[in-house]
Order: structure tokens, then C-alpha cells, then sequence
């Protein structure tokens, strides 16, 4: 049986895609559900439509507080019966109300080596630090930003010329590749979270 996502975006959604097509070629074991965004123009939403995909609009203005906001995502969730959750460029700190309805099942993607150049602006404060090595990371979320045990990670070098967008390229190439992959060895129930290390099991 497929594992069901649901997969939180926030804006041109090319993870989403790469795990659509992952999943469509039925290299998984699972399937996307429903695509959640908290902006109504995210590009992702396009992506979801063209494959039949259901998709909600969340945006944070429309609730009294996060966690009206964040019980809103988690009952979406719910509704369309997912088991795990992946942020895939979804630019918000996701509530208690969502971790706690899915422990060790959200997974995040970093497009950095965390716990390096956590935040929003992996790419370029990396770059503007100087680092020879970039990379990304593939996590399960908690309550902390950009903090929970790690599944994947992957590395890459910088070149003397890269510019955020030249080095983000070639981010995005590995983005989507290990985070489809992720998703597989969950599919596979080859992860195990023992404290903050997550084991592969082979
Ligand atoms: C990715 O680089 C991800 O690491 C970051 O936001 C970007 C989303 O890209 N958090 P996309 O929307 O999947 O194209």
C-alpha cells in the first residue's frame, strides 16, 4: 500500500514536482494526497492541479493566531487520510499542532548542512561566509527551527564564480533527488529515530 503525503509549499514548488514524478512512476511507494500552501499564488499550486492533485490555500492572515492556523493544517492533514508530511519549501515554522499529530513524520528540506546556516537564507549566507562546501539536508521537523534528526545529507562544492543563483541550481538538482529519496526509505519503514540520530536500516 502507498504511503499517503501531504506535501506544504509556499512557492514554485519544484521539490513537489520531483516527488510527484517519483511518485507517478510509482519509484516510491507513495503517494501525494494534498498539497497545502499558505500562499494563494504559490506556483506549486499550478503543479498540484496539472496531476489532479487536491490543493488548499491556508494563508496565516486568514486565522486569529498560529494555533488556530497551525490546527488548520493539521485537520487538513488529517481529512485526507496523510502519514507523512513534507515541507518542500514551505517558508514557516510548523506548530505543535501539526508535530504532535505526526511524530517523527514531518520531514523538512534545508538547503544548507545543517546545523550550518539554519533560517530562511541557507544559500547565500553560506555564500557570504565563504564556505567551500555547501550542501543540503533532509530532516524530520520539530519544534525547533531547522533542528530535528537528520536522514540525508549532501554536499557539494563551491565553486570560485558561484553567485546565490548559479550555487541554488545546482542545490536544487540535489534537493531533488534525496528528498524523493527520503520519502522512499520511509516508504520502506527503513528509518529509525533513536534520540537525535536517524538510522537507515539496511
Ligand atoms: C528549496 O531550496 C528548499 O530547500 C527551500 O526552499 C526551496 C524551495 O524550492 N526551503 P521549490 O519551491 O521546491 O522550488
Amino acid at each position: 500500500m502507498s504511503v499517503k503525503l501531504g506535501v506544504l509549499i509556499s512557492g514554485s514548488g519544484s521539490n513537489l514536482q520531483a516527488i510527484i514524478d517519483r511518485c507517478e512512476a510509482g519509484e516510491l511507494g507513495a503517494e501525494v494526497a494534498v498539497v497545502i500552501s499558505n500562499r494563494a499564488d504559490a506556483y506549486g499550486l499550478v503543479r498540484a492541479e496539472q496531476h489532479g492533485i487536491a490543493r488548499v490555500v491556508l494563508p496565516r492572515k486568514a486565522f486569529a493566531d498560529e494555533a488556530s492556523y497551525n490546527s488548520a493544517i493539521r485537520d487538513t492533514l488529517k481529512e485526507h487520510d496523510v502519514e507523512l508530511v513534507v515541507m518542500a519549501g514551505y517558508m514557516r515554522l510548523l506548530g505543535k499542532e501539526v508535530l504532535d499529530a505526526y511524530p517523527n513524520r514531518v520531514v523538512n528540506l534545508h538547503p544548507a548542512l545543517l546545523p550550518s546556516f539554519a533560517g530562511a537564507h541557507g544559500v547565500k549566507d553560506a555564500l557570504d561566509y565563504g564556505v567551500k562546501v555547501a550542501g543540503v539536508t533532509v530532516h524530520f521537523a520539530n519544534e525547533v527551527f531547522d533542528e530535528g534528526p537528520i536522514i540525508l545529507q549532501e554536499a557539494l562544492a563551491v565553486r570560485e564564480d558561484d553567485t546565490e543563483e548559479t550555487l541554488a541550481v545546482r542545490i536544487h538538482e540535489i534537493e531533488h533527488r534525496i528528498l524523493p529519496e527520503a520519502i522512499k526509505l520511509y516508504a520502506e519503514g527503513r528509518l529509525e529515530v533513536v534520540g537525535r540520530k536517524v538510522r537507515i536500516r539496511a
